[in-house]
C-alpha cells in the first residue's frame, strides 16, 4: 500500500473507531426515543441505537411514530428488521430523510415472531440475501450514511468460526464495512429470546479472529460486557464495544464513558440531580402533549441505583397512583424528598454523617418527608 493510501486507511480507521467506539445496543421496548433522550443526557458521545423497527411497520404503518426522535439524540442509528432488499432500500431512504446517522440491519434476533418473518438471526443462513440487502440500502442512501449489520457468531449447529467468517466475507461485498457481533450463537429451536442472550456461550475470540482476517473492516464486540473496566480492556482489541442490558439496568454507568473512552477528558462529568431535573422538564413537555409520564419514567428508574435512598426514589417514580395524580414537578419533588429522607435514615442507622449532615444542615427525618 502506498503511503497516501496508508494515511487514508488510517484516517478511515480512526473515523470508524471513534464512531463505534462505545454504543448502547438496540433493545426492543427499551431503547425507544425517551430512553435514548435519557441516555443522551448522561453520555454526550456514545452512539445510540433505536429498537428494531421492521420494514412492515415503516411501509404500512405510522412512519412518524416509529422514526421521529429528538435532535439531541445524535449520533443515533436506526436498526431495521427485514429481509427484502427492495423494502429495506425504501426504509433506508426513510432513515436518511429522517436524519439518522447510520442504518443497521438486524441479523441477530432469535425471537420466533422474527423467525416467522424470516429475518433476524435466521438471515445468517442466507448471506447472499444479506449482501444484496446491504447493497440495496447502500445504493438507496448513495453511500452517505453507513449501513452496518448486527449479527451472532452462528445459528443452531452452524457454529464454526468458518461459518461466521464466510458470512462476513459475503456481506462485506454488499458494502457493509462495520459488523456488530453479539459473540454467541443463536439457538433458534428450544431457547426463548431471553435464554438466547445468556445460555449459548460467549466466544469473543471469534471477533478477534474476524478482525485479523478482515483488517479493512470494523468489528464491534457485543455480549456480556457490564463495566467500564471491561470496556477499557476490550477497546484496544476491537473497533468498538456495544453494551446492552448493563447500560439499561445501570444507566449511570454511562456517565464515565465520554471522559474515559470518547475523548472528552476535559469536560465536566454529568450530575445525577441535573439529569433528574432535565428529565422532569422533558416529561412535563410530553405530558402536556398527552403522554402518560410512566412511558418515560420507566426508563429512568435506575438513575439512583446503588445510591442511598435510590430504592425509595424508584418506588415513587413507579407508583401508578402518584404518577396519575401528581403534577410532574410534584412527582419529582416527592421522589427527591423520599430519597433524601431514606438517605438520612440509612446514615443514622449506620451512625455515619450523611452528605447532608456533612453540609452542616441539622436535618431530621421528619423534616424531609
Ligand atoms: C429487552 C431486550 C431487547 C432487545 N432487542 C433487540 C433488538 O431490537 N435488536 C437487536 O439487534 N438486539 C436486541 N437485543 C439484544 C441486544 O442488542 C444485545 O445484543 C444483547 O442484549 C447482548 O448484549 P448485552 O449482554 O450487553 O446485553 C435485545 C436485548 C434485550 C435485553
Amino acid at each position: 500500500m502506498k503511503t497516501d493510501q496508508k494515511t487514508q486507511q488510517n484516517q478511515k480507521d480512526e473515523a470508524k473507531s471513534s464512531t463505534w467506539r462505545v454504543s448502547v445496543a438496540p433493545m426492543l421496548d427499551w431503547t425507544d426515543r425517551h430512553c435514548r433522550y435519557f441516555h443522551r443526557l448522561i453520555t454526550q458521545r456514545a452512539l445510540l441505537y433505536t429498537e428494531m423497527v421492521t420494514t412492515g411497520a415503516l411501509l404500512y404503518g405510522d412512519v412518524a411514530r416509529h422514526l421521529d426522535y429528538s435532535s439531541h439524540e445524535h449520533p443515533v442509528a436506526l436498526q431495521l428488521g427485514g429481509s427484502e432488499p427492495v423494502d429495506l432500500a425504501c426504509c433506508a431512504r426513510l432513515a436518511l430523510e429522517w436524519g439518522y446517522d447510520e442504518i443497521n440491519l438486524n441479523c441477530g434476533c432469535p425471537s420466533p415472531r422474527v423467525q416467522r418473518g424470516a429475518f433476524g438471526a435466521c438471515l445468517m443462513a442466507e448471506p447472499s440475501r444479506v449482501r444484496d440487502s446491504v447493497a440495496a440500502m447502500v445504493e438507496a442512501v448513495s453511500g452517505t450514511i453507513p449501513v452496518t449489520v448486527k449479527h451472532r457468531i452462528g445459528v443452531d449447529h452452524e457454529d464454526s468460526y468458518g461459518f461466521v467468517r464466510d458470512f462476513v466475507g459475503t456481506v462485506s461485498q454488499g458494502g457493509c464495512e462495520t459488523f456488530i457481533v453479539h459473540a454467541r450463537s443463536a439457538w433458534l429451536d428450544g431457547l426463548s429470546p431471553k435464554e438466547n442472550r445468556d445460555i449459548p456461550p460467549l466466544r469473543p475470540e471469534f471477533v478477534l479472529q474476524l478482525r485479523r482476517d478482515f483488517p479493512e473492516l470494523a468489528f464491534v464486540l457485543n455480549g456480556g460486557i457490564k463495566t467500564g473496566q471491561q470496556i477499557g480492556e476490550w477497546l484496544p482489541q476491537v473497533s468498538g464495544v456495544m453494551v446492552g442490558r448493563a447500560a439499561y439496568q445501570d444507566p449511570w454507568s454511562l456517565a464515565t464513558w465520554d471522559q474515559e473512552f470518547l475523548g472528552s477528558a476535559d469536560s465536566a462529568a454529568p450530575e445525577r440531580e441535573i439529569v433528574e431535573e432535565q428529565m422532569g422538564a422533558y416529561i412535563a413537555e410530553w405530558k402536556a402533549k398527552g403522554l402518560h409520564p410512566q412511558a418515560i419514567t420507566r426508563h429512568m428508574l435506575n438513575l439512583w441505583k446503588g445510591q442511598p435512598g435510590g430504592r425509595r426514589w424508584r418506588q415513587v417514580l413507579s407508583d401508578s397512583s402518584l404518577l396519575s395524580t401528581l403534577s410532574v414537578p410534584e412527582l419529582f419533588a416527592t421522589a427527591r424528598r423520599a430519597r433524601l429522607s431514606a438517605e438520612l435514615d440509612e446514615a443514622m442507622e449506620s451512625n455515619q454523617p450523611s452528605q447532608l449532615g456533612q453540609l452542616g444542615q441539622p436535618l431530621t427525618a421528619s423534616a424531609c418527608v
